[in-house]
């Protein structure tokens, strides 16, 4: 069980909760749903002690693993110790025995290390490696990658090690921002599977509407500065929570329909004879107020990407014979394509079959190993990455207005602040420090730089991870309407339909340029 007893968290000038009190049950699986921005991971890092309420306080069971939505925290560490720091007590142990083994000997020294190598022992530290290898291999990542530094590995997975740490210890209950994201389908129904098995209290984060429905039996909705709970899953929550929100607006219209009459009546005899209906009338006023009713957060981002302004030639990028791996292993081989100017090309395939990799050649952030890859005519290149923090540096103070005015030569304050706008910064969210951002705002950040600098070629790995559902759909609306060339890998089956007119689809058997949609796709691929 995990209680929030008068939680409330204020972030500079504004109130993420007021006064929240709340009980995640054993046994339950609750959804943590709301938009972004809203204050989820927020949340989730009040209940782990990293961050502080402003007030309230929050009991858990003894151990809880926690899913963290950065992976860049962990670069600098091997895979298997990121999956061992999943026990904190027994890393802290770990490490600081490590670091007093090479101090010199002390009587002190000799009786601290005495403690550590209990609490080690007490936290089954022995067979942590082995017990992590267990997890890791069990999530797909092969023994080869375990000694390696994260950064070292494929960015999916080492989102997948993040969840091994998370998993790590056999926690009792378990706090998950956003598992989906970085997931291929096959991926996400392990997931979904794993966590109906699971015993313990389940607290999981996530905009992905599908994974939702099949995991949860709560939903636990951030909004109008408060949690709620609706029994069910997501689909029933949305119904209930629109249900209730227009009972309210209607209690509330009716209300001031009477108090409005009763105003009339003490207007009207206020000064007259009938004294005592008047102070009835005048008591029924006092007692009829109408709720406050707190605003929700839900907001739509504007995206609609401006002209380019300059036009590409005919042919936008030409591989021939291309091939790129990382050591041993070749990811990309040989392989031939051409991309025209106006194509709209979706890639799609499971993870780690190297869509990423094919993306980052194209934006010519990896060069190829053999092959030849040539660009056409005044072709003019927005890459969004899969990990934003490529792009953001999230260890410096600058603002997003200072960040997106970095983004192009020259640039006047009112346009860098009318995109902002559009990406939902508006007023002083505009001098935001972008270290401080959700996963979602920075995800709106970067379109917006994208907006401003108007390139003629988009070019996008899974732009939808952490972008809440009115934000994808804004996207795939963008997207469907830009007039430049578009190459944009997504799981995102609605956001593939809605813009994508060729795939690039990465198989078993290799990579295929396909000259239609994914619905034509999946039809020819079912029909073999
Ligand atoms: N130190 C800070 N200063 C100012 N604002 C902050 C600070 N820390 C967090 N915020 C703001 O608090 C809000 C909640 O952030 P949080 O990361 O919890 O959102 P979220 O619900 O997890 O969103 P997402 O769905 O995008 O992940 C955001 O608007 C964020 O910018
Ligand atoms: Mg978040």
């Amino acid at each position: 069980m995990i209680t929030l007893n008068n939680i409330s968290k204020r972030v500079a000038n504004r109130t993420l909760f007021e006064n929240v009190t709340f009980t995640f049950n054993e046994g339950c699986r609750y959804g943590l749903t709301g938009p972004n921005g809203s204050g989820k991971s927020t949340l989730l890092k009040i209940v782990m002690g990293v961050e502080q309420p402003t007030t309230g306080t929050v009991a858990l069971p003894k151990k809880v693993g926690f899913l963290k939505q950065r992976i860049e925290d962990f670069s600098h560490f091997t895979v298997l110790d990121t999956v061992i720091m999943g026990n904190t007590r027994l890393w802290d142990a770990l490490s600081e025995r490590d670091r007093l083994y090479e101090a010199e000997m002390t009587d002190e020294i000799g009786m601290r290390l005495g403690e550590l190598e209990e609490i080690v022992a007490e936290e089954d530290g022995y067979s942590a490696e082995s017990n992590a290898e267990v997890l890791l291999i069990g999530m797909g990542i092969p023994e080869e990658f375990h000694r390696k530094k994260m950064a070292e590995i494929p960015t999916d997975r080492q989102f997948r090690a993040l969840l091994c740490q998370a998993l790590f210890g056999n926690p009792q209950a378990l706090l998950l921002d956003e598992p989906t994201n970085h997931l291929d389908l096959e991926s996400i129904s392990w997931l979904e599977e794993f966590l109906h098995d699971y015993q313990g209290v389940l607290v999981v984060v996530s905009h992905d509407r599908h994974f939702l429905n099949s995991v949860c039996t709560y939903i636990a909705d951030i909004d109008y500065e408060t949690i709620i709970a609706y029994p069910g899953n997501y689909d029933a929550m949305l119904v209930t929570k629109t249900a209730v929100r227009s009972r309210a607006e209607d209690e509330n219209k009716a209300k001031e329909k009477k108090i409005s009459q009763l105003k009339e009546f003490v207007a009207k005899f206020g000064a007259g004879t009938r004294a005592s209906q008047v102070q009835s009338r005048v008591r029924e006023i006092q007692r009829l107020q109408p709720l406050e009713l707190k605003k929700s957060n839900i907001q739509r981002p504007y995206i609609r990407f401006t002209q380019p302004e300059k036009q590409s030639g005919q042919v936008v990028l030409k591989l021939d014979n291309v091939s790129k791996g990382y050591g041993e292993e070749l990811v990309i081989k040989n392989f031939s394509c051409e991309i025209h100017k106006g194509d709209k090309i979706a890639l799609i395939g499971n993870n780690g079959r190297g869509k990423t990799t094919l993306l980052k050649l194209f934006a010519g952030v990896l060069l190829p190993d053999s092959g030849k890859l040539t660009y056409g005519h005044q072709v003019d290149i927005g890459y969004f990455p899969q990990n934003h923090a490529d792009v953001i540096d999230k260890h410096t103070d600058r603002t997003a207005f200072d960040w997106l005015k970095g983004r192009k030569e020259i640039v006047f304050d009112q346009d860098a602040r009318g995109v902002l706008g559009k990406m939902l910064f508006s007023g002083d969210d505009a001098f935001k420090a972008v270290r401080a951002l959700s996963g979602g705002e920075t995800a709106r950040l970067l379109i917006g730089g994208l907006l401003l600098t108007a390139p003629n070629v988009l070019i996008m790995d899974e732009p939808n991870n952490h972008l809440d559902l009115e934000a994808v759909s804004a996207l795939a609306w963008g997207l469907e309407d830009y007039k430049g060339t578009s190459v944009v890998a997504s799981h995102d089956r609605g956001l593939i339909d809605d813009f994508a007119t060729k795939l690039i689809a990465f198989e078993e058997d290799g990579i295929h340029f396909f000259q239609g949609p994914l619905e034509e796709y999946l039809q020819k691929k079912a029909a073999k």
